[in-house]
């Protein structure tokens, strides 16, 4: 049975997934998963799928688009032919994305294989034949300070929400009452999966540090075939100047569509947005970073509560 409590535009949900019923519940946008859990819980997995999973603002964007690249021929012309969302689909936006698109609702059944889907869902949110199928994963975090102020800007810059203070934002993800929440659990409980064979874990911070290693070390785990000069090409492709100008990357559409839907003229930010580690010391006192440090550090004494 799936229980939700609802907080103004989001609504909280425990999974109906018995192998995760210890987990804490997660907020979502209302109207985002609650009604489609069933669809998402019976989606069909391949074993050659590839799910990219990372919270919000961590660098998935990034990833995704390096991820489609060596699973197809490293083709830069190619890529630009639509959107990284679309490519590497976006998986959570189950219910609205095909209309959006204006294609089937079964469009994510039939995409060509190996398919790619990016996802921001806690770990009990999966379809259950991911613990079946064992399909390969990549996991990415990153700062949960970099990512505070990152969700902060798109929510009140790209999207036009109502996303109050600063301050008040980064007490929403403390407190565990923003999209994707808790944070905490979202990183470590795909961390601890028990016995699962098939996941790489990255973090944003190494992508930017050594961008040449992670590809290679991401070519790898989808045992394909990488040269030096792939690598390279993949390395200026994806730089941030260049992702940022690339309509394709840059979400360009979906921003279009967040326009006309806001009805307001303020200008919207670009989604790829600064692209830097640290930012957050810009932009947060020294006794909130030392709250956040706090905060995360506290996890090692979270509960996993896998049911084996
Ligand atoms: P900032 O807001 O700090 O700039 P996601 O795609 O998971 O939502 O993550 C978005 C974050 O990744 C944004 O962070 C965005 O700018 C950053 N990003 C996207 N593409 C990037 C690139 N090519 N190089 C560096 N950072 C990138």
């Amino acid at each position: 049975t799936g229980m939700s409590e609802v907080f103004g535009d989001r609504v909280i949900i425990k999974t109906k997934n018995p192998k995760f019923k210890d987990f804490p519940p997660a907020m979502f946008v209302k109207g985002f998963l609650q009604d489609y859990e069933e669809r998402v819980k019976n989606f069909k997995v391949y074993e050659d799928d590839v799910w990219l999973i990372g919270f919000p603002r961590s660098g998935t964007t990034l990833m995704q688009e390096i991820i489609w690249l060596i699973l197809n021929d490293y083709d830069v012309e190619k890529a630009k032919s639509a959107d990284t969302y679309n490519r590497a689909q976006w998986f959570d936006f189950f219910n609205v994305l095909h209309k959006i698109q204006g294609v089937d609702a079964d469009y994510m059944d039939k995409m060509p294989r190996p398919r790619i889907f990016k996802t921001h869902l806690p770990v009990q949110f999966l379809p259950d034949q991911i613990w079946t199928v064992k399909p390969k994963m990549i996991h990415i975090h990153r700062d949960v300070k970099d990512v505070a102020i990152s969700l902060y800007h798109l929510r009140k810059n790209s999207f036009h929400d109502d996303v109050g203070t600063m301050e008040e934002h980064f007490e929403q993800i403390l407190n565990d009452r923003t999209w994707y929440t808790p944070y905490r659990e979202h990183v470590l409980n795909y961390q601890r999966i028990p016995d699962y064979p098939n996941i790489l874990y990255l973090t944003y911070e190494e992508l930017l540090a050594d961008k040449a290693g992670v590809i290679k070390q991401t070519a790898k785990f989808l045992n394909t075939p990488i040269t030096e000069e792939q690598v390279q090409k993949l390395i200026d492709h994806s730089k941030f100047e260049k992702m940022q100008k690339n309509k394709t990357t840059n979400m360009q559409h979906y921003h279009e569509l967040f326009n006309q839907l806001s009805n307001d003229n303020k200008p919207t930010d670009n989604f790829i947005r600064k692209g830097i580690v640290g930012d957050h010391k810009n932009a947060m006192s020294e006794e909130t970073i030392k709250r956040f440090d706090e905060w995360w550090a506290q996890r090692t004494t979270l509960k996993p509560g896998y049911n084996k």
